[in-house]
């Protein structure tokens, strides 16, 4: 991925590709209810956690990522994240895995949107960028053999800027995970969720 800062990132392509394991453990330990992977690409979480008997629904715009998910059995729509999605406000946990904080470009948009699709007392699973301060926002275009496609808007956060950005939303940290691959666990402050803005 080349952004429009000039940074090239290489994107863990094979670990999507593959099934859960290592540090998605941290994630799926997490899941004990519906959960809604938001850009789920092939759909190794969604399919992890349907073997773990958790109902599990991938959510993702590219066709290959959505044939990919089906592929493996995994349940999927193809849609945009800021679009209708299926039990808004139902799900128990929504996943923003990979990296995904980035969709769109603007976390705290993506936060509002990820926190109204919850049921009250839900949370939201994240993956950090493993430096706590990054915090970056611009577009990125994805480059394979074939070619670069689009410019998409896309950011990076690290978990000390999530921190910051979801409390602005009433949404409190309630537990993180620091390495190579960094997690936080949000909670929506009670009186404060729901509502999209
Ligand atoms: C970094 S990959 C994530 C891979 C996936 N989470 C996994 O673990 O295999 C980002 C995914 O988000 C999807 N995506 C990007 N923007 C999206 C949007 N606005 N709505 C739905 N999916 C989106 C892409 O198609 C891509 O599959």
């Amino acid at each position: 991925m080349l952004r429009s800062d000039g940074a090239e990132i290489a994107l863990a392509v094979q670990r999507w590709r593959g099934d859960a394991a290592g540090d998605d453990a941290w994630l799926l330990d997490r899941c004990t209810g519906p959960v809604l992977d938001l850009g789920c690409g092939p759909g190794r979480l969604v399919a992890a956690l349907a073997r773990r008997g958790i109902r599990a629904l991938g959510v993702d715009a590219s066709a290959a990522a959505v044939a990919q998910c089906r592929a493996r059995g995994a349940a999927v729509v193809r849609r945009d994240v800021f679009g209708a999605l299926p039990a808004a406000g139902r799900w128990q946990h929504v996943l923003l895995a990979d990296g995904n904080i980035g969709i769109g470009g603007d976390p705290a948009r993506l936060l509002r949107r990820a926190a109204a699709l919850l049921a009250p007392g839900g949370t939201l699973l994240v993956e950090t960028d493993p430096d706590p301060g990054a915090r970056w926002s611009g577009t990125a275009r994805v480059h394979t053999p074939d070619g670069a496609g689009m410019p998409l808007p896309w950011a990076v956060v690290g978990a000390a800027v999530l921190r910051e950005v979801a409390a602005g939303l009433g949404l409190r940290m309630s537990a993180t995970a620091a390495g190579p691959r960094s997690f936080a666990e949000l909670h929506v402050e009670p009186g404060t969720g729901g509502e999209e803005v």
